[in-house]
């Protein structure tokens, strides 16, 4: 009889686990799904804000001779994005996102990632010197996320393998970034590719990319910008910054101003209130 009390109560709790495994994945997928809705209602509105904003500018023309050219600029300025897309698929500057840190991050730092990529990939394409974007070792749910903003159709490189596994770099000179880097990076040549971590940490992970790095067999380096932060203060960018001031650098030729233009404000002012 004991016995029997005993496999019963094993059984309920088993029942129990799984029912709470359901609940959980249920909650996971409503959370995915809001989440996905907002995405587009975001999209939906800063396309309906840009809609109006063009209306009120026509508004202000007074000649229908001004108004025409006004169309036919803002046209021109989307057309520009999309052929800049294009020119960065041909740029010689390589850099390389490594999506390779999947266990380290949460759900949310994921999304994150994802959106990261996103905000960079828009921004490249309104650059004088455009990048030639590669995003590496996409695993299933980054391109769940990536997919919300149709990743697919981007002018850039997208893969599944790791990097290193990737033909066209087998030979290449890598130099993997990291705030951790053995070295700091002195200038951006076109024979070098770079790479940034994949990688949204809220609390920072010391040394991630750089043991990644170490075990892929490629040099580190760090950006220099040590001297424009404060001591004590993290050195470390988040992934579409850290990319951009490449293209900063490629701009100005001088870390100090590639700094100043890419760096946002909101980080330098949080700096200020780290002190
Ligand atoms: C949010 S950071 C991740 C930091 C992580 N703890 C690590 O060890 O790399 C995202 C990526 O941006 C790049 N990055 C950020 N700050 C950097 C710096 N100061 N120097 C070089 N790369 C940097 C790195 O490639 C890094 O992996």
């Amino acid at each position: 009889m004991e016995i029997f009390d005993f496999l019963g109560e094993d059984i309920i709790t088993e029942q129990k686990i799984e029912k709470n495994k359901q609940l959980k994945s249920e909650k996971q997928q409503i959370k995915n799904e809001l989440h996905k809705q907002k995405v587009v209602q975001k999209k939906k509105e800063k396309k309906k804000k840009i809609k109006q904003q063009k209306y009120e500018v026509i508004q202000t023309l007074e000649t229908q001779e001004q108004k025409n050219d006004f169309v036919h600029q803002f046209k021109g300025l989307r057309n520009q994005r999309r052929e800049n897309g294009i020119k960065s698929l041909q740029s010689p500057f390589k850099i390389i996102i490594d999506c390779g840190f999947e266990e380290n991050m949460s759900d949310k730092e994921q999304r994150s990632l994802a959106r990261q990529i996103s905000e960079l990939y828009q921004e490249n394409r309104k650059l004088d010197i455009p990048l030639k974007l590669y995003v590496t070792n996409i695993y299933p749910i980054l391109h769940k996320y990536l997919e919300q903003y149709h990743y697919k159709q981007w002018q850039l490189i997208s893969d599944e393998r790791l990097f290193i596994d990737i033909e066209e770099f087998k030979q290449a000179n890598i130099v993997y970034l990291s705030p951790d880097g053995e070295e700091e990076l002195q200038e951006i040549k076109e024979d070098e590719v770079y790479v940034i971590g994949g990688l949204v940490d809220r609390v920072i992970m010391k040394n991630a990319t750089l043991n990644r790095s170490r075990q892929l067999g490629v040099r580190s380096a760090k950006l220099p910008i040590g001297q424009f932060i404060k001591k004590n203060y993290k050195k470390c960018l988040n992934v579409s910054t850290a990319a951009l001031m490449i293209s900063g650098w490629l701009q100005y030729k001088d870390w100090s101003k590639a700094f100043d233009s890419i760096v946002p404000q909101k980080f330098k002012e949080q700096e200020a209130e780290m002190q």
